[in-house]
């Protein structure tokens, strides 16, 4: 009996060898970085997703458009409607995200997503994969940008979280081997994580940041963050003007609100799930997961979203109307600077500062208690176009 239980988990993991080292070939032979400005047309997709998605991503979509109207005009910029992410059609077809989705996703250059629902055990939808989780393999979106700032506190944090490692990418390749005994697996790859560090090394160097903290637990999960942080030690050599150092996991959560240091990080660089876990601290330190947008590059895609859940709850109790924006309106934000349109980011992040942090003329309670999206929308729209944006924007800082 216990021979073939044996036999059961080695087929499992050969399995999963298989495909890691697969992965790890075609990682080689990675393509180069998409040039935006050599294209006749970006493409923006724009999904709403699931729960409060729809209603938060119409207001983004709003300001984009706003934003981006003469270069829509010109046919120098599309945005389109990507339909069917959504939890019904993807428990229908039993896919994280169904095929004839993932085409069209694959049709744009960048896409805004909304937030999708991820099932878990004893929820009404079948147990699939996370659609974030999916896309961020399909499309090979290694890097998870988030920036948190905190101006008060004098925080200025960017996270660069591995996206498409870790315990993620083999999140839902666990096996039961008996009721009694249960495994996952985590994969680093050397590729992997040097695409990753470098990513943050060069965003450093490119702002002149001499930061970089790496994050791992490599004194207990020894191979695997083992390798992650040997690379940090072998990309650090090429950015000799980069300081950086090393912090686990545990006391790295632990600094991260600790007042005395934690405006001194800068650039940080981490693991996939320490990654998920140390940024929403840090978005909770700002204000709230709501409040944080998120940025998932690749080499050939990029995929812009809000931070939280769908919120199921909301839909529940009808208050969808108010629910906060702000965080995939900067997830709208990062996108623009992403594909080239940086002044156009910058009103929208100066923008954003005002309406949420600074003047604050409405606010945002998510329930009826306060304004409504569509509220906060029109306010962010009208901050940009106030002739005095910058002049009013400094004033606060
Ligand atoms: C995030 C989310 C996702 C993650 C969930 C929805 C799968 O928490 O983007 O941080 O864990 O990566
Ligand atoms: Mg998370």
């Amino acid at each position: 009996m216990s021979e073939e239980l044996v036999q059961k988990g080695s087929k499992h993991f050969e399995k999963l060898i298989r495909e890691q080292l697969e992965r790890v070939r075609l990682l080689k032979s990675e393509p180069d970085w998409i040039n935006y400005q050599s294209l006749d047309k970006i493409i923006i997709g724009a999904a709403g997703g699931d729960g409060i998605g729809p209603e938060i991503t119409k207001h983004a979509i709003k300001i984009l458009n706003f934003l981006l109207e003469d270069e829509i005009n010109s046919g120098k910029v599309e945005i389109r409607e990507i339909k069917g992410l959504t939890i019904e059609k993807r428990a229908e077809v039993m896919k994280a995200i169904p095929d004839d989705v993932l085409a069209e996703i694959k049709k744009c250059h960048v896409l805004l997503k909304g937030p999708t629902t991820t099932p878990w055990k004893g929820s009404p939808w079948p147990n699939i994969e996370s659609a974030n989780v999916a896309m961020r393999r399909e499309l090979d979106l290694f890097a998870n940008v988030r920036p948190v700032k905190v101006p008060e506190k004098g925080i200025d944090w960017m996270f660069y979280r591995e996206n498409t490692e870790g315990e993620y990418v083999l999140g839902s390749k666990g096996i039961a081997i008996t009721e009694d005994l249960t495994f996952d697996f985590k994969v680093i790859t050397m590729q992997g994580s040097e695409r990753i560090i470098r990513a943050a090394f060069e965003y450093a160097k490119k702002n002149s940041i001499n930061k970089i903290t790496v994050v791992t637990k490599a004194n207990v999960v020894k191979t695997t963050d083992g390798k992650f942080l040997e690379m940090a030690e072998r990309v650090s050599k090429d950015y000799p003007e980069v300081k950086w150092d090393d912090w686990y996991i545990d006391i790295m959560t632990a600094k991260l609100i600790d007042p005395e240091r934690q405006s001194s990080f800068k650039v940080l660089v981490m693991p996939n799930l320490y990654g998920d876990i140390l940024t929403d601290e840090a978005a909770q330190i700002q204000g709230g997961v709501g409040t944080a947008g998120s940025a998932n590059i690749g080499k050939r895609y990029a995929m812009f979203e809000a931070i939280h859940g769908s919120a199921l709850k909301m839909i529940d109790e009808g208050r969808q109307i108010y629910a906060d924006p702000s965080s995939i309106i900067k997830a709208a934000a990062l996108l623009l600077n992403h594909i080239g349109f940086v002044e156009k980011a910058k009103k929208l992040e100066m923008a954003l500062d005002i309406c949420a942090e600074f003047e604050k003329k409405i606010k945002i309670t998510g329930r009826d208690t306060g304004a409504t999206g569509e509220e906060f929308g029109k306010y962010i729209m009208d901050t940009i176009m106030d002739p005095k944006l910058e002049e009013k924007w400094s004033s606060y800082k």
